[in-house]
């Protein structure tokens, strides 16, 4: 099964917004256009529901029944429990308000496992937590490589460690780490694994329950949907944190992370993503599957695609003397999401001459700091960065390989 691309694009108003004809779009890993059915969803929801929710009257009603819809259908696409789903501002915010609500449950002494492969999002949050008395131990990555070493972070545990943040996927060498076996390992110490997906989400959802991780996060904007972090956290988990929400929330665990009055309308279009992803495996198969099944399936066909454009951008990369790529320069365990350091010109020259070129691409440290600093890479200028998605097309790629051929 291949992917329809022309469907895929259809589905998505920026490809035919004229303002943004002849650019091709490279910064997917910023933040990604947003699906037509989410727009729709929330547009109507701003048109129709916007009342506070829940109450008797229709329009209300109906907007709380969205948001329900919302974590339901999260939730099996997900393959976890709705109670289980949480909803805030963004990614880094989750997190921030998970090391509040997680560090009562710790004793002065424990031990915490941070990776140094991380977005800063999974990780300022974790290490300030090293002033109130808890050990903060960094799982550094490799200086060459970039990647995160398995026998390195089997030396780090003790008895004293109680949890590992790491990534699912770099946001700035793609590589994919193996979850199931980190959380695994996390296991066996007694530890709890929390994963930042956000890498990792737009390139096809995850099936939570197969990784075994016991809190994992991403965000919505990045997967074609609306600005919001998206935070599974196992059910027995949240029971044991601080309430970090008013005071009469406490025990009701779709509060108890999310301090702040949640976005409605925003939640309650959020399932906008999952009739997109509906509808792409109605338009290229003929069964009833469930939520589940479909999202393998759509991981699949989405990945299929990602590679081979992925397998020819890094082909002409491998072919120049002029520049490094950063991470692996294969296929093997990562996504589309690329960073190099030209080696003749100034990021900036190259940065300009790609933008002259109708390439919309970034350039910086991305907050990926700690791997950068690891690697020993200049924050400034960073790197460049180009990352895209499923519904990316040869054409792009190839509109990149002839700017980065004048630019570099
Ligand atoms: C890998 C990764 N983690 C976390 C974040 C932070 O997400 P948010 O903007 O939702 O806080 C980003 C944002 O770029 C990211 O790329």
């Amino acid at each position: 099964m291949k992917l329809d691309l022309p469907f895929v694009r259809a589905q998505f108003p920026a490809f035919s917004e004229p303002t943004l004809e002849g650019w091709a779009f490279f910064e997917n890993a910023g933040g990604s256009y947003p699906c037509i059915q989410f727009i729709d969803k929330l547009t109507a929801f701003y048109m129709k529901n916007k009342v506070q929710p829940y109450y008797p009257y229709p329009a209300s009603t109906k907007g709380g029944e969205m948001m329900d819809t919302s974590y339901r259908r999260m939730a099996e696409y997900l393959n976890v429990d709705a109670s289980e789903i949480h909803f805030g501002p963004s990614t880094s915010q989750n997190v921030y308000v998970l090391a509040n609500a997680m560090r009562p449950m710790w004793e002065d002494g424990d031990e915490i496992i941070v990776s140094c492969q991380d977005h800063e999002a999974n990780a300022g949050a974790w290490r300030r937590l090293s002033k109130t008395g808890i050990k903060v131990i960094e799982w550094h990555v490799d200086p060459q490589t970039g990647l995160l070493n398995i026998e390195t972070l089997e030396k780090l545990f003790s008895k004293r460690t109680k949890m590992v943040a790491f990534p699912h996927c770099s946001n700035v060498i793609g590589h994919i780490n193996p979850v199931k076996e980190i959380s695994k390992k996390a296991h066996r110490y007694g530890a709890l694994s929390v994963v930042d997906g956000v890498g990792y989400a737009p390139h096809g959802f995850p099936d939570i329950k197969e990784l075994g991780a016991d809190i994992y996060l991403f965000s919505l904007y990045k997967t074609f949907g609306p600005h919001l972090g998206l935070v599974y956290v196992a059910n027995a988990l949240i029971l044991q944190m601080e309430n970090q929400s008013h005071f009469f929330k406490e025990g009701i665990t779709r509060s108890m992370i999310t301090p702040a009055g949640p976005d409605h309308a925003q939640i309650g279009s959020a399932s906008g993503i999952l009739d997109y992803f509906d509808a792409v495996y109605g338009h290229h198969y003929n069964d009833e599957a469930n939520p589940t099944q479909k999202n393998k399936a759509l991981n699949k066909l989405f990945r299929a695609h990602e590679t081979a454009l992925l397998d020819h951008l890094l082909a002409f990369l491998r072919s120049r003397s002029d520049v490094r790529i950063v991470g692996s320069d294969t296929v093997t365990d990562r996504l589309p999401i690329v960073s190099i350091i030209p080696r003749n010109k100034t990021v900036a020259e190259v940065y300009a001459k790609l933008t002259e070129c109708q390439l919309m691409l970034g350039t910086g440290d991305f907050y990926a700091v700690r791997p950068l600093i690891d690697m020993k890479i200049p924050l400034d200028p960073g790197v460049l960065r180009m990352s895209f998605v499923h519904y990316t097309s040869m054409e792009e790629i190839n509109q990149l390989i002839a700017g980065l051929e004048k630019a570099l």
